[in-house]
């Protein structure tokens, strides 16, 4: 008797596994379900009616048989059923990629039904919203580019073209081309910095740097600027160890009191201020200007970001971003406030050594 129980358990065992294989050659995932729920009604009471029948003759084998299909057909009534909704979900799936893959970014997927198929969907709403952000940055890039490199490279073509002519002297012309070259090669190198800060490109040579030192040449670069502007430029701080790229840090430096300075009227001031504050470093660039407008403290580090009253000004909306991915890729963080005594201040963190 053991033995015919061990002959049939292995039995259902070894069809259970060899039909389970084959159904993975259906071709559908309706047919697979139905046919799991087949299998699964099918096979035990298979097994309960060999072992039955061989055991006692039964004569009720057909009563038997009734139930057994019965029971079947339920099964594989339900497994349908189920088949039909995850079948329905994925063709909507596929549609909303298909419809994505035509060009419509707008697209998403509805992210409900099984566990699996709504993660799915999830994934794909990221991914579409990814590829959207991709493409905006792109047409972004592409606007920015069209105006912001040619203006340039229009008035550096229209005094060559001049001189040319014999119209102008090229000593005339000699500062403004050089001025149109500087202006031309910085916003080349800031595109070029942004790319490498998006790509994760950025390999940081870390050392241990005292800022009040970066902080000293970041003013000592910018004096005759301030002077020419008739904006007092000062710096206060107590000493200060970080561990930075100090060309890097310097950087965000000139960007922050270059804006500063750019955004606050003669007579102002622009300081930059150091504490140290528990593991961290923190760095803060005041003005007394205009301040940032009202609801764009988050904004004004996205890149091709200007404010309204800066944008007949000569910046590329490019500073403020590069300054944030630098800050970042130290493990720091930026953010802008409005003074309550009136301008802006701009501050970040970075760890302290
Ligand atoms: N100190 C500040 N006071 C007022 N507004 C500011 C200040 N700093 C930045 N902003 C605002 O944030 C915007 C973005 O600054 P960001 O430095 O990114 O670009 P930009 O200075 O316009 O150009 P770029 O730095 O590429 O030459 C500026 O156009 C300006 O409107
Ligand atoms: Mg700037």
């Amino acid at each position: 008797m053991i033995g015919l129980a061990v002959v049939v358990a292995l039995a259902t065992l070894a069809v259970g596994v060899l039909v389970a294989l084959g159904l993975r050659l259906l071709p559908s995932v309706r047919l697979q379900l139905a046919g799991l729920a087949l299998l699964a009604v099918t096979l035990p009471l298979a097994a309960v009616f060999l072992s039955g029948w061989a055991m006692f003759h039964m004569g009720d084998d057909v009563k038997i048989l009734a139930v057994a299909a019965a029971s079947a057909s339920v099964a594989v009534a339900a497994g349908l059923l189920v088949a039909q909704t995850i079948g329905t979900r994925i063709a909507r799936l596929r549609d909303a990629s298909t419809e994505l893959a035509a060009g419509n970014l707008e697209v998403r997927a509805e992210e409900a039904g099984p566990r699996e198929l709504a993660e799915l969907a999830r994934s794909f709403n990221a991914m579409a919203t990814d590829l959207q952000r991709l493409f905006d940055a792109r047409r972004e890039l592409v606007t920015w580019a069209s105006h912001d490199l040619r203006t340039p490279i229009a008035s550096l073509q229209a005094m060559l073209e001049a001189i040319e002519d014999g119209l102008a002297e090229p000593e005339q012309y000699l500062p403004s081309l050089q001025q149109q070259v500087q202006t031309l090669a910085r916003r080349v190198d800031d595109l070029f910095e942004l790319a490498r800060i998006d790509a994760g490109a950025l390999t940081l040579e870390l050392r241990e740097t005292e800022v009040g030192e970066l902080v000293d040449a970041c003013i000592r670069s910018l004096t005759a600027e301030a002077a020419s502007r008739g904006v007092r430029l000062e710096a206060r701080m107590g000493p200060a160890r970080v561990r930075c790229e100090p060309d890097k840090i310097e950087r965000v430096l000139l960007n922050l009191v270059t804006n500063a300075l750019r955004h606050t009227p003669s007579d102002g001031a622009v300081a930059v201020l150091v504490s140290a504050v528990g593991p961290e470093v923190e760095i803060s660039v005041e003005d007394t200007g205009e301040g940032i407008e009202p609801g764009a403290e988050q904004t004004v580090f996205d890149r091709f970001w200007r404010g309204d009253r800066a944008r007949s000004g000569d910046g590329a909306g490019l500073g403020l971003a590069i300054a944030r991915g630098l800050v970042e890729a130290h493990g720091g963080r930026i953010w802008a406030e409005r003074r309550r005594e009136g301008g802006a201040r701009i501050s970040f963190t970075l760890p302290a050594v």
